[in-house]
């Protein structure tokens, strides 16, 4: 089966044609337009992320699909969690293409996008134990069979993404604050600030990032104006204390989790090389479950993710959904995510 994905969650317009027609998923295009408008503000404000997914969205879905050169079986659309206006112009879109088209439409939900970028390039083996990371989310789930989803863990504030576009505008650095964050901590000490590690319980499975950006805040309003080496170094010691939080809760869930054979790193937050390479190291060390993260294009917001859920979804379900009810909700938690909507 063939599948054209739609992903406008956020502050991506982003479609991609996938198949499954071998066994592996695979990838035929992949088209992400990003919105640095945003860059301006510091964030992402919902109103001008709508207005810009409307204005490109044709154009992101005919690259994907070659100029409609390129056929498909069904399409898929994230409908939730995300911003309402962002995501009603995709889903809305790939529903009338399902309509037009006679073919099934499938509502993905883009945490479930997240989780299943780790099967665009490799097969993980389940039991899988996912930590999913992104400006949204900071969630510790648990695998046992496909499209059921047992949440673990999350974050009882600040998403780890959020953490780092927040220190990052305390730096001076810019919007998204995680590749400014990553970039600035290569000249760093990581050693230079010392940073509390929140919820350090050692079975405790909850994230807390707000206490980390609170006394970043304070060690700046301390210093006066900034070196550039004293931003590199509180770059560095924010990037190493997340990977501290980070390795902690994994190596508690997977201690929690001893059948897991699969850990899988994920999220815009996985596409840091730093705490790609740390994760990985620990969880060699710990475990012998094999640990997965997808290649840097898929980690962060992109429609092969979105394909590859709806995917899995259609070939659990067989049916799709209604095309002509919208779908589109702020808030759905992935354990809430059951087949028949997910
Ligand atoms: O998954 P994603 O693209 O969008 C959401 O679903 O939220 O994640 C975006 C988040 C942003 O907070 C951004 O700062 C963070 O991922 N991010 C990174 C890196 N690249 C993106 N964080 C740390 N290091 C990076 N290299
Ligand atoms: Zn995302």
């Amino acid at each position: 089966m063939k599948i054209l994905a739609i992903e406008t969650s956020c502050d991506e317009t982003a479609a991609a044609i996938i198949n499954n027609d071998h066994g592996q998923l695979q990838v035929e295009t992949n088209i992400v337009a990003s919105q640095v408008e945003h860059n301006q503000t510091g964030g992402v404000v919902p109103e001008t992320a709508a207005r810009l997914h409307s204005e490109r969205i044709h154009q992101i879905i005919d690259r994907a699909t070659k100029g409609g050169q390129l056929e498909y079986d069904a399409i898929a659309a994230t409908v939730g969690p995300g911003l309402i206006g962002s995501l009603l112009i995709g889903e809305t879109i790939a529903r009338l293409l399902a309509k037009l088209k006679n073919k099934p439409f499938y509502a993905v939900n883009h945490l479930a996008g997240h989780v299943y970028s780790a099967w665009l390039e490799q097969t993980p083996e389940l039991p899988a134990l996912v930590l999913l990371v992104s400006g949204g989310h900071t969630e510790l789930i648990y695998l046992s069979n496909h499209y059921q989803f047992e949440l673990l863990g999350a974050t009882r504030d600040d998403a780890a993404g959020e953490a780092f576009d927040k220190a990052a505008r305390l730096l001076g650095l810019p919007y998204p604050g995680g590749p400014a964050i990553a970039q600035a901590a290569l000249k760093g000490n990581d050693q230079a600030i010392d940073l509390p590690i929140p919820l350090a319980e050692k079975d405790s499975l909850e994230f807390s990032f707000s206490g980390l950006k609170g006394a970043l805040s304070f060690w700046v309003s301390k210093q006066g104006s900034l070196s550039e080496q004293q931003v590199a170094d509180a770059a560095a010691s924010f990037q190493r204390t997340v990977g501290d939080i980070l390795e902690r809760k994994l190596l508690a869930a997977l201690a929690q989790k001893v059948e897991t054979k699969s850990v899988i790193f994920a999220g815009g937050v996985s596409s840091n090389q730093y705490l790609r390479t740390r994760l990985e190291r620990a969880v060699q060390q710990h475990s012998a479950a094999k640990f997965y993260v997808p290649s840097i294009i898929y980690c962060t917001d992109n429609a092969a993710m979105i394909g590859a859920a709806g995917l899995f979804k259609a070939k659990l379900t067989k049916i799709g959904d209604d095309p002509d009810q919208p779908y589109a909700v702020a808030d759905w938690p992935l354990d809430q995510v059951r087949l028949a909507d997910a």
